[in-house]
């Protein structure tokens, strides 16, 4: 069977994300025989507008997707929603339906007692309209982030066990 390959998008451009060293603990703790990406370059993706063509960053991203065979979304919460980078990308992918039955993973990660859980029901929307297969334990919301990681990786145990129960579901519905 062909190795599985899980691409990885954060939802925070900047370099020291919480949300993005959520991703890369969660690609850690994938099977070793898997392999996994974080998608480079989403501020590259200029404003969505339909009839526009893709230019070379919309079709890396679609292309990204397109190779994976799981996607895994991690994405702070702005202003109660989802960041307009990543609702830009998403929107670029709608007519082409790069994501439609791709299995997903939703997590939302904040530094408040509420865990992005506007941003992970805004995006769920998203993502059911997009068709991506999905079941009720596909989304994750993190709270208080910022004390369950330490030096770059998350450290806390509870965290560490819902990203592996994250990759487990993933990796079911990927099979299923
Ligand atoms: C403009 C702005 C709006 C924000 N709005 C929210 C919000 O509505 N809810 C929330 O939980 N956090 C909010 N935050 C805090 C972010 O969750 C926090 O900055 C987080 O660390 C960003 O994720 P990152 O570490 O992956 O970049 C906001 C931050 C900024 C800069």
């Amino acid at each position: 069977m062909k190795r599985i390959h899980i691409l990885g998008i954060s939802g925070s451009l900047r370099p020291d994300s919480t949300n993005t060293i959520i991703l890369k603990t969660l690609g850690s703790l994938l099977p070793s025989d898997s392999t996994f990406e974080i998608f480079e370059g989403l501020d590259e993706i200029h404003h969505f507008s339909p009839g526009l063509d893709d230019t070379s960053p919309v079709t890396r991203l679609k292309t990204a997707i397109s190779q994976a065979h799981g996607v895994v979304i991690c994405t702070p919460e702005y202003a109660f929603g989802v960041p307009g980078t990543l609702k830009n990308a998403l929107d670029w992918t709608v007519g082409t339906g790069n994501l439609n039955d791709k299995p997903v993973a939703v997590i939302s990660a904040s530094p408040l007692n509420s865990g992005g859980n506007n941003a992970l029901a805004s995006l769920l929307l998203t993502l059911t309209a997009l068709g991506t297969r999905k079941n009720e334990a596909s989304a994750l919301s993190i709270a208080n982030v910022k004390g369950k990681i330490t030096d770059g990786v998350v450290t806390d145990a509870h965290t560490l066990g819902e990203l592996r129960a994250q990759c487990a579901n993933l990796l079911a519905l990927i099979g299923g």
